[in-house]
Order: C-alpha cells, then structure tokens, then sequence
C-alpha cells in the first residue's frame, strides 16, 4: 500500500514539474521522486533526519575559483572558539569542521549562460550542483551528505540562491545556505574604512546582467556603482586553453574599456572594487596594477583621462571572508556547528566531460564543445553528461596549480592531503 502511495505521489510530482516546465519544479520533483538517493541528481533523504552536526560543509563553485572562499572558510577566526565570544583565539572558527569541495569545471564558465538565453538551464546546473554536494554518489563511489551549502560563486549565488532556498524547504531539508553576494555587500559596508566613492563590481557578464550586485549594495550603501562584466578572465584564470590572450592582457583591456565608458558617462571618481567574481582574488595583484596602468595613462593632449576617475589607493573587498561570517553566525544560530572532532579531511570534486553519453558535443581538447555546452536544454536533471570525480592536483592546468598553491596555502595543503 505504501509503495502504491509512493508511486502515485511520485507521478503527481513528474507531471506537475512538467506542467510547468520550470527547472526548479523538475529538480526539487525528480529529488523527491528519489528518496534513496539511488540516481544522479538525487539524495537519501533518511541523510537529513537524524543529528547533522558532524556532516560536512559543501562548497561550490563551477570551477576552481571558489577555492578563494575555502581558503577564507579555512583561514577564518574571528571569533573565540570556546564561548563564541567576538575576538580572535589564534585557532580558526572552523577548525572542528571538514569540507567538501565541488567545481563543476566541465560546464563553467556560468557567466556566459545569459547572454545565450540559457539561464533556466544553468539554474539547473546550480541545482544540479546541490543535489551532488546533498547526495552520497560520486562518479566512481560514495561521498558524504553535506548540512550546508556555500555557494561560492557569484553567478550561482545570482542566479540559483532563491531557487536552492526554495528546494531545500520543498524537500524539507535542514541545511544551511550562504551566498557571496549580500555577503559581499555586508562586507563593503563593514570595511569601508573612510571610502565614499564610487564602487566599481568586477564579476562575469551573467552576474553584471542580474543586477545582483547593484540591488545588494543598494541595501546597505548609498555609493555610486558601476559593473565590470568579463566574458574571459574566469575562463583564463580557470585555465582553458581556448583562452589564449595572457590575463594581464585581458584585465587590462577589461579596465580600459570600462574606464572610458565611465569617463564619457561622467562616472563618479572610484575608490573602491568589489572583487565579484571568486577567480577574482587569485589575479588581485593584476587588477590593482590595471587601474594604476590606466590611471598613469596620457592622452595625446598630455592630459591624463582616468587620473581624477580612479583613485589612487584603491580599496578591494573580497566576498569570501564575510562569507565566512554569514555561515558561522547561521552554523552557530541552528546549533550546528560539528561536535566531535573527524579525523577525515575535506574532500575536493570536480566535474569532466562524460564522453560515453549519447550525443555530447566535444572539443579537440576532450572539454565540452561550445555549441554542446551552451546549447543545451534544461529538464533533464539527472543527465550525466559531465561525471563528478575527485579533484586533485595533476587535474588542473599547471598555470591555475601554481595560483592556488601560492595564494591559497591552507587549501592546497587539504587539496594535496586528499589525494
Ligand atoms: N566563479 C564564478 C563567479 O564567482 C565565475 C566563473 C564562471 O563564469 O563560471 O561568478
């Protein structure tokens, strides 16, 4: 009788995702159809019953920028570990807690799904992303639920945070969900440190062109705000060989074409950039050295265009480490923080093209084509086009290896430790 209920349900749900077609609806309906977790895109929903405080956080990213928030996760000490108190205490604020990594490399860059028409598909994605970090399946083995999801990355923070917020309540799910963005603008509130200018959001197209970033900051700060959107530099940083121009070029074509539109705009001078991009802090150095570059530039007048538009102690804000705040006061606020100590250390993820599924479109180099990966079509969550496998050093380009081993030494130390 049960089973026949169980049936019944599971037919009302697919047929009431179909009706309305709406990604979300098939997701959250396809989990829920699969309370076993026994195919992809789906969960043990038995997982989320009992005590989930010693589960691990999930990170994701749709690549390896994310990996600038782990580090911030991992670096985070703002607080006394043993009363909760505010104040630093020399040991990290997550330091009893593990981490599940995922980078879903074989679909990035998500920036670029708007400006095709394609936003309902990567919602799908960002969803199809959550349900692996929720999940026990791996393309070759099992991986542990998760009690928390950081979306770290912009775009999905865009364009799935309402929609993974919607699927966890549907699913009656107890997990807690950080995004980067109004963490971002929390975090440009609480450090401005004397800056009033204008803030200038560097990030992909598809975040500029949700607005995510001007509508956050309108909340909490009255600053001009420009947008600087880059259909390259996280495919540069990332390592995709398609990308050929060098990032120092690419940053520096990006600001000069975004200074002069400010110029002829009459924009208010800037002093500060939101870092609103998660590759973004790895080339921090590079994007501070494009604007002094372009501050310093002469027009054939000798006159100087940018000089009174850039300031000259520019100020960037980083996302990552107010977004280590915003999950340890929600971690804290549940009652979920871990409490026995795990011996098991993080875990790292990524996803590859799946050669072996019916139609995929691949490049030379063996990633997903062009025209297949920004052609596609949402509602068919549980497609396995790209496999979910473990990340570990030798998977990433040797530029991008050496990014993360310099500027993210706790992460890659985990990273290396979870081979
Ligand atoms: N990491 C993503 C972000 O923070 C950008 C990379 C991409 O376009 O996939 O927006």
């Amino acid at each position: 009788m049960a089973a026949l209920l169980r049936l019944a349900l599971c037919c009302v749900l697919a047929i009431v995702a179909r009706a309305t077609d709406d990604p979300v609806a098939v997701a959250i309906g396809h989990a829920k159809a699969h309370p076993q977790g026994d195919v992809p895109a789906s969960f043990v929903a038995a997982d989320y019953r009992g005590d989930l405080r010693d589960l691990p956080i999930g990170v994701f990213d749709s690549g390896v920028g994310g990996l600038t928030v782990l580090e911030a996760l991992k670096a985070h000490d703002r607080h006394d570990n043993l009363t909760g108190k505010e104040g630093a205490d020399g040991v990290p604020d997550f330091a009893g807690e593990r981490f599940v990594y995922f980078g879903d490399q074989a679909n990035m860059p998500y920036g670029n799904y708007s400006a095709v028409g394609r936003t309902d598909f990567l919602r799908e994605l960002i969803l199809r992303d959550v349900l692996f970090l929720l999940g026990r399946r791996y393309a070759h083995g099992r991986k542990p639920p998760v009690k928390a999801i950081v979306i770290a990355c912009n775009t999905a923070t865009a364009y799935g945070l309402e929609d993974i917020r919607a699927a966890v309540k549907a699913w009656g799910l107890p997990v807690i969900v950080v995004g980067v963005v109004e963490a971002g603008a929390q975090g440009l509130a609480e450090s401005a440190g004397g800056a009033q200018g204008g803030v200038a959001v560097l990030a992909t197209v598809g975040t500029c062109a949700s607005n995510a970033y001007p509508k956050a900051l309108a909340k909490v700060t009255a600053r001009p705000v420009r947008q600087l959107g880059s259909a390259t530099l996280a495919a540069a940083i990332e390592g995709d060989p398609s990308v050929t121009t060098p990032i120092r070029d690419i940053i520096r074509a990006d600001v000069g074409g975004f200074l002069k539109s400010a110029a002829a705009d009459g924009a208010a001078p800037i002093d500060t950039l939101m870092l609103g991009c998660t590759h973004y802090p790895l080339v921090a150095d590079e994007i501070a050295a494009a604007f002094a570059y372009w501050r310093e530039q002469s027009a054939a007048d000798g006159r100087k265009p940018y000089a009174a538009l850039v300031a000259k102690e520019l100020k960037q804000v980083n996302p990552a480490a107010w977004t280590a705040e915003a999950l340890w006061r929600s971690l804290q606020g549940a009652r979920m923080m871990a409490v026995t100590s795990s011996s098991a250390g993080d875990q790292f993820y990524l996803s590859v093209p799946n050669p072996a599924w019916p139609g995929v479109g691949l490049a030379a180099d063996g990633s997903l084509s062009y025209e297949y990966k920004y052609g596609r079509q949402p509602n068919q969550v549980g497609r396995q086009d790209t496999l979910n496998v473990p990340m570990t050093p030798e998977k990433l380009p040797g530029a991008t290896a050496n990014l993360v081993r310099e500027k993210l030494p706790l992460t890659w130390r985990s990273l290396r430790a979870a081979r």
